[in-house]
């Protein structure tokens, strides 16, 4: 559904996008994950084609964004980090102006307009002034706008920012509901639990670059993170060590062990061993591979939420 390769885009010294290419299949969620100034908002201005690459091609169901804009960007709906409404008008006059771009009037403008404000539960409020609005309703008006013609691929670049997480959680569910009726989403954000919790398949991007896409647990595998499990109690080292068998253990010190296993079912094999020696067992604690530590190995930095 949208093909990206060998994408450039330069500003003066700063390299913006250095050379990125995905794809993305049809009905797919795929975000694009990385921190402030990872290159999320210039990749999207290239596909939905405000912004002119340096190199590359980007195709939306086959259309190559450059050579057949017009066509392309009737199936792209964009919805942009920064909100675009006018604080004075009403949202649903705000949408009456989108709408009119998208070339929809009269009738069928007025449907699209109902049907937006209710797929964001604002059919109540659609005729108050935007600046009346709270933060989150701001962002759920902007995501009518880029919904109201309804395209089939939809960009959200970082539908999120800055509201609080009961709002969070309605916007996701927006894009979930959006992705079941069959839309292509492409979602970038810095926030790892929405990446993981959202995408169907996740690109992590920092300085202008894809460092690695798959999913979740392809991505975890990628690195190479297991699961880690810690154990406490009041035992020595010299105690456990010849009951661990072939465990690959991480750690072991008076009181702690920590073992790494690929699956949980390891958990109850090497437990099923200390438990009969008579091992002290105070607290088991289990710690999953995530995208935290998929991204720090891959960039060298941590992203923190
Ligand atoms: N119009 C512009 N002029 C100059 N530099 C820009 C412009 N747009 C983006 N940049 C730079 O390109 C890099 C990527 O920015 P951006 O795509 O906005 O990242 P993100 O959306 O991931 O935060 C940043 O270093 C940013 O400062
Ligand atoms: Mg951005």
């Amino acid at each position: 559904m949208i093909e990206v390769q060998e994408l450039w885009k330069t500003f003066g010294e700063i390299t913006a996008v250095g050379g990125i290419s995905f794809h993305v299949d049809e009905g797919e969620i795929f975000g694009l994950l990385g921190p402030n100034g990872a290159g999320k908002t210039t990749t999207i201005s290239v596909l939905c084609g405000l912004l002119n690459a340096d190199s590359g091609t980007v195709r939306i169901a086959g259309l190559d964004i450059k050579k057949q804009n017009r066509q392309a960007r009737k199936i792209l709906g964009v919805i942009p980090q920064e909100i675009a409404l006018y604080e004075e008008l009403s949202g649903r006059d705000n949408l009456r102006f989108w709408g009119s771009l998208y070339g929809l009037s009269g009738r069928e403008l007025r449907a699209a307009i109902d049907r937006v404000l209710d797929l964001v539960d604002l059919t109540e409020r659609g005729d108050d002034p935007v600046r009346e609005y709270s933060g989150g309703m701001k962002r759920r008006i902007n995501l009518c706008a880029g919904l109201i013609h309804q395209p089939k691929i939809v960009l959200l670049d970082e539908p999120t920012l800055g509201i609080d997480p009961q709002a969070r959680i309605k916007i996701l569910d927006i894009v979930r509901e959006e992705a079941a009726r069959g839309k292509t989403i492409i979602y970038t954000t810095h926030y790892l639990e929405e990446a993981e919790s959202l995408c169907d398949r996740i690109a992590i991007i920092d300085k202008g670059e894809i460092h690695a896409i798959g999913t979740l647990e392809e991505l975890t595998r990628l690195v190479g993170e297991e699961t880690l499990v810690t154990i406490r109690g009041d035992f020595t080292a010299a105690q456990v060590k010849p009951l661990l068998g072939r465990v690959n253990f991480d750690h072991l010190e008076e009181g702690c062990l920590r073992v790494k296993i690929a699956d949980r079912g390891e958990i109850g094999g090497f437990l099923g061993r200390l438990f009969p020696a008579g091992i002290n067992i105070d607290t088991v604690s289990i710690r999953e591979p995530n995208l935290q530590s998929v991204f720090l190995k891959l960039t060298g930095r941590e992203l923190r939420d």
